[in-house]
Parts: C-alpha cells; structure tokens; sequence
C-alpha cells in the first residue's frame, strides 16, 4: 500500500513537472485540437484576403472567404481595411463556425501605422534601439485599435545592393547594426504582454536571404555561400528570434536550390533545431504556388505538399493547404502529425494573444479614432524623423540657418504632403503629413520664402524651371528636393539606374547657375549615384520618406533647433558599378592598400575609385566630436572572456550634439578569410559643447564568433584590431590578443 502511494506521489510529481514545463498555451492548444476534425486544423493552416480587397500581392482571394469562415476553415486573415470589417469576420468565425475559432488578423504595418515615421532606413540611420522600440510599440498601440493582432515586420533583411527597392524596409547592410534594431521593434511590437490588446505579434521576415536577389532585382534567385548566409545574413533574423519574435515568413526566393517555402533546411532544421524557434511560420505573399514557376512543383498539390514537409505553418492567400492538404493526408504524402504539429504552433500563439480569452480585445467601438494620431505619437514621429535625416555635406557652414534668408525650396517633393510618407503604408492618410513647405513656413513665419515644384520626379512641367530659377535668384540660399517617389521605394521597386531622374538634372542645372549656395535635401528609400549633384552644392541632407511630421523634423534641422545626429546605415556608391559595396569588404590576396595605389595587379577599377561616395556610418552635425584614450582594459583575454574597451569622447565644437560613438574589430588572421573591419559596437550619447564622457564597450566572445574552416560557429585565438570612432573610417585604434 505505502509502495503504491509512493509510486502514484511520484507519478503525479513527474506529470505536474512535466506540465510545469510545457508551455500552459500549448496545452490549451492539444486540449482544444482533441476536439478538431483534421479538416479543421488544416483551416487554421490557411490565411486568406477578403473578396475584392486591395492586394498587396498578384492574386485576390482564391476563396469566397465568408463559406470557408463559417465551414472553419480560416485560421488567418490580411488586408481587411476597415474596423468594422475585422469585427464583422471576427463574429461570423466565432458565432457561425463549430468551434468558433477566431481569427488572427494581420496586416503590414511597417514605419508605423496611422502615425507614419520615416521609412525603415531613415529610422536605422538614428542607431537608436530605444527609439526604434517605441516607434514599434505605438504601432502596435494604433495597429490593435483597429483591430489588428499580427504585423509582418520587422523585416530584417540585410542588403548591399541599393537596386533592391525593399532596402528601404530594413535597418541597412551590417548584420550586428540591423540585429540590434530588428531585436528593439520586436520588443516594441510585442511588449512584456502579447495578450494585453495593445501589442502585436511580430514577424521576422524574409527568412532567408531575400535581400541577396541577384543584380538587386526583386523576387530573382538568391545563391551563397553558407558561411556568407551565416555571417551576413543569419545573425539578423536571429536576434528578433532571440528578443521573442514568434512569427517566421518565408521568403519568394530560393535558397541553395530549393526556394525558401519548401526548404526544410531552413524551416525546420535551422530555424526550429538550431535557433530554437517556437512560433509559427507565414509563407509570402502566393510563394506556395511560386514553386511551380521556380520549376521544383509541377503543380498547387506537389506546392502543398513541399511546403507542409518543409514545417510551413500557414499558407498566405495560396489557398493551396486548404484545397490539397486533406487529400495529401489521405494519400499518406503528409503525415497527420506533421498537420498537427503545424495547426499546434498556431493556436499556441492564439492563447498567447489572448484571442480565445476575447476574440474581440484587438479593435472595438471608436478606439481606432481614439488611439491614433495622439499628440504624443506625432512629437515622438518629429524626434524620430529628425534622428533619422543625415547631414553628409556642410560647406562654409551653409547650414543651420543664421535666421533672416530669404529661402527658395524648390523641387518635386518641395510641398508634397504625400511624398513624406514613403512606402507600405496602408493606414496612412497622405493628406495628413506635414510638408518641407509647411514646416519652414511655420518655423521661420517672417521670411521670405518661395516655393517651387519646378518638374515633376520623372518629367518636366511647362515653365517649371524658369519659376524655380527666378525663386533661386530672388534667395539667398535654395533648399532642392532631389530624389524618387514613394513609389520607387519598398517591394518590386528595384532599379537598374539610381541616378537623380533626368527631369530633376535639367532643373538642378539651372538653379545651379544661379550661383546660389543650394542644399540638397534627398528624398529616398535607397542610397543613390549622386556625387555629381554632391560636388556642386553646399550642403546635403538625406531626408529619406521621413513621415507624418517630416516638414517639422527639417525645420527643426535647418533651423538648428536640433543638432543632426543621422548616419548612414548603408553605402552610397559613387557610381553604380561599384555595387554591391559595403563597409565590411575582405582585404582580398590583391588589397589595394591606399586609394591611389594604380599599380595594375590589384584589386581596383580602371578610372573608377573602390571608395564610395559616403560610406557607412558616415554623418555630420554642427559640432564636432574628437576621440582620444582608447583603452583596453583586458588586453590579454582568453577564449570565452569578454574583452572590456573605454574611449574618451569630446564635443570639441560650440553646440550641443548628439554622438554615435561606433566600435569596429578586425580579426587579424582567421580560419577562414575576415572582413576588414565589423561593427561590433554602439552608443549614442549626448555631449553638451565642451563636454567630454567615457564610454565602455565590452567585446564579447558571440561579438568574434564566425564561421569557421571547419564549418562551426564560434572564436578563435590570435589578435584583434579594434577602432573606435564617428564612422566606419575610425582611425583610433586598441589591439587585444585572445589566447586559447
Ligand atoms: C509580400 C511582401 O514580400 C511581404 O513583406 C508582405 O508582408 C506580404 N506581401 C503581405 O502583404
């Protein structure tokens, strides 16, 4: 008798510990799956689009979506456009199905919701992780309100190649920088609470790889090395998956041969045994049904039938699972195990929401008026989209202004509400923004200032240059918007030609002869050939689309109301020949060594430089900053120790300004060959003029780790440079030995 209890006290230990263990969603999943047909959970493999809905892809609905809401059948849904819209769904999939799943509401929200700040690429140029968190929480706080659970973001692509239209949703071409910066939206998104009705589940996308499309054009095939797809590519991904990001979305292209929703490699081996990952994965857009042109399907079942194998969650408006995934279980090509642990993952992320609790915590009666566009939310848009602007060029100071100018602002974008906005932004309203021309009027409300289009982005306007010349004479400094549209940013928006528009030359030429000092400001998603408009000028400013508040932002800039503090995340090539080019380049067997070395066997081009025309990290402000006493405090660590740097920073100029103060190492010799230098660091700080202040970076062992000659990931022994400095040109420089 005392054995038997014993052995039942110990069973019911091992089950509470075992139960302790499991995640308490993921058994409210199994609990609610014991009473699902395998119909059903194939439903909740699948997201559909409403009927009619605008797209954001080249197919609508392959359903009528409100039959296979009451058959349950619809675990998901995307581009429901109106509040009431999702609350209608959402009653028809509680009320009207068997078990009254509810639906999981996504959409893009991407720099922002209602409240639009700059394009991702403008907020990375901030290299501020807080900053970035909140622009992802008030998203989110907008998103639920109306009615939202799920945004496909961040993207944490890292691209080299400015051809690529979506660079302008990522956080630029460094891995450490855009893991960081990825890892803060997630936090933002996803809150300490993903039930608590004001936060999103976040999605890390575009697994894998999709910003290494060959020539930079968008949807083509991706092929690499593995130790490039480690070093480069993974560790982004990576750290949102790590800061808690549970949605994956598979990318469009391929991946060693095998396009990236089919790939088991990728979604299941790596990305659940190696990285851990517990959510779900999303395929793109129709990337399903893609496999047939990709030629490795011929057919929508075989589609279905790879992706299920591969551990692809939920099918993206395909309608591929929904159609086939029954029959390929029936025909044993998928196993109902594999459809069970598919449609678990799901539902596991449900319960987390909170969904089941409330199907209708996300959205509800007026919030979406309520909660958006609040005060607070535009101050913090004007911050972020005054962080994110990057002054490259300040000749004779021409910049801020000293107060009294008369100011011509000519240029396509020169009072264009709309154009601030930049693109994937669906819950925008393009009227709301506050343009470059409102924001000087407003800032600087006694000067003569003239406005001026003077030619559309790709085409001249009648008369359009003789106004804008005149305007220029009559000033005496001209602001230019140079630049492309919104619409040349974001996906299927590669260029083969990313020069100023030709339309825009003609007009810059002419105000140039003015004589006039002229300031540049770029409006872009992309970094663009422009050293010969740079030459000629005075002064450059990167705008980027840089949101609702972007006119306020540059006055604030111009004004010198605030000190700029933008750099560049991403390379701007002298010509675009040069591309793909970065920062983080190998020395090559033929390194160059110094810029004009012309002797003919090395590493160069004929009558073409190797250096860009701004390289990363690259961005001025009013004051200057110096950099002295590098320190390293554990110069002789051993593998596993982290290596501890100090620097001495100093605002040396007559303003107050902000700093990023960026720390780069150089593995001296590898296994395999290393980059030339790699941010592993960095701090903004603010300095008061005069002002100086240590600041502490600790090299960590996960900071030297690499792909290996023997294919692992991990450190190795021997020296290390380290630089610290404004820039990726950092000069000042600490050497550190790691010894076995
Ligand atoms: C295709 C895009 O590649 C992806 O980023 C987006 O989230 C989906 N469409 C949904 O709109």
């Amino acid at each position: 008798m005392k054995k038997t209890l014993l052995l039942m006290t110990a069973v019911a230990l091992m089950a509470v510990g075992c139960t302790e263990k499991r995640d308490a969603d993921e058994l409210r999943a199994e609990k609610l799956m014991a009473k699902m047909t395998l119909a059903e959970k194939i439903g909740q493999l699948s997201q559909f689009v409403p009927k009619n809905s605008i797209v954001t892809g080249p197919d609508g609905s392959p359903v009528d979506v409100k039959n296979v809401i009451k058959e349950g059948m619809c675990g998901s849904m995307l581009n429901v456009w109106s509040p009431k819209e999702i609350i209608e769904y959402q009653k028809l999939a509680v009320d009207s199905s068997r078990l009254g799943i509810p639906i999981l509401f996504g959409h893009d929200i991407i720099h922002g919701c209602r409240t639009t700040f700059p394009e991702n690429i403008g907020i990375s140029c901030s290299w501020d992780p807080a900053m970035t968190e909140e622009v992802a929480r008030i998203s989110a706080a907008e998103a639920t309100a109306f009615g939202l659970a799920w945004t496909f973001s961040p993207m944490c692509d890292v691209a080299i190649d400015p051809r690529w239209g979506r660079v302008s949703e990522g956080s630029g071409e460094d891995p450490y920088l855009s893991g960081q910066l990825s890892a803060a939206m997630v936090r933002g998104y996803q809150g300490d609470d993903l039930s608590a009705g004001n936060t999103l589940l976040s999605c890390v996308k575009h697994f894998a790889a999709y910003s290494a499309a060959e020539a930079g054009r968008d949807y083509n095939t991706v092929d690499m090395s593995e130790m490039m797809f480690r070093e480069r590519h993974l560790p982004s991904y990576k750290a949102a998956i790590d800061a808690g990001a549970l949605s994956v979305m598979s990318s469009f292209n391929d991946f060693d041969g095998i396009p990236a929703s089919g790939n088991k490699w990728l979604l299941t081996d790596l990305l659940r045994g190696e990285l851990g990952f517990k959510g779900f994965v999303v395929s793109d857009y129709c990337s399903i049904n893609e496999m047939i042109n990709h030629r490795v399907v011929a057919d929508k079942k075989e589609a279905a039938e790879l992706a299920l194998n591969a551990g692809l969650n939920m099918d993206m408006v395909d309608g591929d699972y929904y159609k086939f995934a029954e029959e390929l279980v029936r025909e044993g090509r998928v196993s109902e195990a594999q459809i069970d642990r598919l449609c678990k993952d799901i539902l596991t992320v449900k319960f987390k929401l909170g969904l089941f609790d409330d199907p209708f915590r996300y959205g509800g009666e007026g919030r979406w008026e309520k909660e958006t566009w609040l005060p607070e939310y535009l101050e913090t848009a004007r911050k972020v989209a005054r962080s994110s602007m990057v002054l490259l060029k300040n000749e004779g100071e021409v910049l801020p202004l000293k107060g009294s100018e008369r100011i011509a602002l000519i240029g396509p974008a020169a009072d264009s509400r709309s154009e601030m906005t930049g693109t994937w932004v669906g819950f925008a309203d393009y009227n709301k923004p506050v343009s470059f021309f409102e924001g000087l009027k407003a800032r600087f409300p006694h000067n003569d200032i003239k406005c001026e289009k003077g030619c559309d982005f790709f085409d001249p306007i009648e008369g359009g240059i003789s106004k804008a010349v005149a305007a220029a004479r009559g000033a005496d400094v001209v602001l230019m918007t140079l630049g492309l549209p919104n619409a040349y940013s974001g996906e299927a928006a590669s260029m083969a030609n990313i020069d100023i528009p030709s339309a825009q030359k003609e007009l810059f030429k002419a105000v140039k002869a003015t004589g006039k000092p002229i300031v540049i400001l770029l409006v872009t998603g992309r970094p663009m050939t422009i050293a010969e408009e740079s030459d000629a000028v005075a002064g450059l400013l990167v705008t980027w689309h840089p949101g609702i508040m972007g006119g306020t932002a540059l006055a604030d800039i111009v004004s010198g109301d605030y000190n700029p503090s933008g750099r560049l995340t991403m390379t701007f090539p002298l010509s675009l020949g040069q591309v793909p080019i970065h920062y983080n380049a190998k020395s090559t067997g033929r390194p160059r060594k110094t810029p004009t070395n012309n002797a003919k066997y090395v590493s160069r081009y004929m009558r073409t430089p190797n250096e860009p025309l701004f390289a990363f990290g690259e961005g001025l402000s009013y004051t200057e900053f110096a950099y002295s006493d590098l320190e390293v405090l554990n110069p002789e660590a051993k593998l596993g120790e982290t290596v501890k740097v100090r620097v001495k920073v100093s605002n040396v100029g007559k303003r107050d300004g902000e700093e990023v103060a960026q720390l780069y190492i150089r593995d001296v010799i590898g296994s395999r060959t290393r980059p030339d230098r790699e941010l592993k660091g960095f701090k903004k700080i603010s300095l008061k003029a005069g002002e100086s202040a240590t600041v502490d970076f600790d090299i960590t062992p996960e900071s030297r780790s690499f792909f290996r000659a023997d294919k692992t990931w991990g450190e190795e022994a021997g020296d290390f440079d380290v630089f610290i400095g404004h820039d990726s040109h950092a000069s000042l420089k600490g050497i550190f030995t790691i010894a076995k």
